[in-house]
């Protein structure tokens, strides 16, 4: 379909803003302005509306691969004459779901070994949850029902997940507050919540935090801690080294499982295939999504261990859990396929040894802007943090709406950014050049300039 037919894209705009209702979007805004319609995506860049746009967002942090190539089209128009559909059910596979948990089972760490496919992050987390209590149930210890998350953490929009989330209105526009089965720990947020502590031992003290919801609630309680290695949508909080080991030990000695959400961190994004290996821990279970496909396909995983898979398949009876979509012929194909690209290319060294460190230094030479705290990076994703007083770390009130501005400003110098709260987050392709991000950083610094202005002439 063709855009470049005014009447065309107007009708097509008429009819979104009539029928289409948008996620994590304000319905008051699609009604004020029409929506910006993407046509065609390329490499790193979209297009929409006869603007290109370099995409250091990745749509929303799964294109690794980088968009609209070729093999994966081979692939997909193969996989689904071949197969278009079959479900999973009742011991029934297809050779791609099969290739697939084989090969996720052959990169995962440690002994993660056994995968459950769904269609989003949100459905493998919540699979997680059901899992995690099947699990305790089996092993006779049905009380171990509470799961703690943290602050500025993100794992889903589905009934279950949203609970676990660390942005209240998210929980609060349904009425999902309350109720002791969800518990908040602190954030390993550095730059926010260390106080006067040093990194490293604010990364202990906040793992120490995560034991002392433990210990409160009981461990025999407890069924889970779960957690994002960097937690990306909320502001990309990098922990301090010493954070992870800490709360893997912690949940070991009392016997709570540890379950890593890696849907964006998973396949590459901070310079290893998973971020339990950039953070040194291994966890008892592990989610999978956008860059399991590079989002070519909705597919996600689920992947437990082989002490969890004993227990949950050591006796007979239906696992009562599965999509209509559970392990897709298409969307497996892609997924197996975008793993090949993401191995052959080497990317997850390169995001390692060259594009990442590359990414890292230049984003870091924003650090010398009045308007930016800090900034921070693993692998390929980053925050931004803006701060209005550098020294006190004093945050600008949410309604100054400052972070949008800056994002605003660097998306009409043609690169898109995601503003969460206060921290510009930036999480690009792989694909990405030296100087596309050259590029980058040089729009981020004109952006923050004009926001800069705009705040003092205000
Ligand atoms: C860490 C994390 N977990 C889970 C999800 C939910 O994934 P989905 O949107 O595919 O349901 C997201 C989405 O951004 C995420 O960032």
């Amino acid at each position: 379909m063709s855009l470049s037919d005014q009447a065309i894209l107007e009708q097509l705009q008429a009819l979104d803003r009539m029928h289409h209702l948008h996620p994590f979007t304000d319905p008051q805004a699609v009604k004020k302005a029409a929506p910006f319609v993407i046509e065609q995506a390329k490499g790193a860049y979209i297009t929409g509306q006869e603007i290109r746009l370099l995409d250091a967002m990745a749509g929303l942090g799964c294109v690794n691969i980088g968009y609209g190539r070729e093999e994966m089209a081979d692939v997909a128009a193969e996989a689904i004459r071949t197969l278009s559909y079959y479900h999973s059910f009742s011991a029934v596979s297809n050779p791609y779901a099969a290739a697939l948990a084989g090969k996720i089972a052959a990169l995962a760490p440690g002994d993660l070994n056994k995968v459950f496919f769904a269609n989003s992050g949100s459905e493998a987390n919540e699979t997680l949850m059901k899992l995690a209590y099947l699990y305790w149930r089996r092993k006779g210890r049905p009380n171990k029902r509470i799961l703690i998350s943290r602050e500025y953490s993100y794992h889903g929009s589905t009934l279950a997940t949203t609970r676990l989330n660390g942005n209240r209105p998210m929980i609060e526009d349904f009425g999902l507050d309350g109720g002791a089965d969800v518990i908040k720990a602190i954030s390993p947020f550095w730059y926010r919540c260390g106080g006067d502590l040093e990194p490293e031992e604010f990364g202990v003290h906040a793992a120490k935090e995560i034991e002392k919801k433990i210990l409160a609630a009981g461990a025999d309680n407890v069924a889970a801690v779960i957690a994002e290695p960097v937690q990306g949508t909320m502001g990309a909080v990098v922990p301090p080294q010493s954070y992870w080991p800490e709360v893997a030990r912690i949940c070991k000695e009392h016997d709570v499982l540890l379950i890593a959400d890696e849907v964006v961190t998973g396949f590459g994004r901070t310079g290893n295939w998973f971020a339990q290996e950039t953070f040194g821990f291994q966890a008892d279970m592990m989610t999978l999504a956008k860059g399991l496909s590079s989002g070519y396909a909705p597919i996600s995983a689920s992947v437990v261990s082989d002490e969890i898979a004993d227990v949950i398949e050591g006796q007979s009876g239906v696992l009562q859990h599965g999509f209509t979509t559970s392990g897709h012929p298409l969307a497996s194909a892609l997924a197996l396929k975008n793993i090949e690209i993401i191995g052959t290319e080497d990317h997850v060294t390169r995001v390692r040894t060259d594009i990442g460190p590359y990414f890292a230094k230049a984003l870091k030479s924003l650090e010398d802007h009045p308007l930016v705290g800090e900034v921070r990076v693993s692998g390929l994703i980053a925050g931004i943090e803006l701060a209005k007083d550098k020294e006190t770390r004093e945050q600008y009130p949410l309604e100054a709406n400052i972070c949008n501005h800056v994002s605003q400003m660097a998306l009409v110098r043609g690169l898109i950014v995601r503003p969460a709260g206060n921290v510009v987050v930036l999480c690009p392709p792989f694909v990405i050049t030296h100087a596309e991000i050259d590029f980058m950083v040089g729009v981020m610094r004109d952006a923050l300039d004009e926001t800069y202005k705009a705040i003092h002439q205000s």
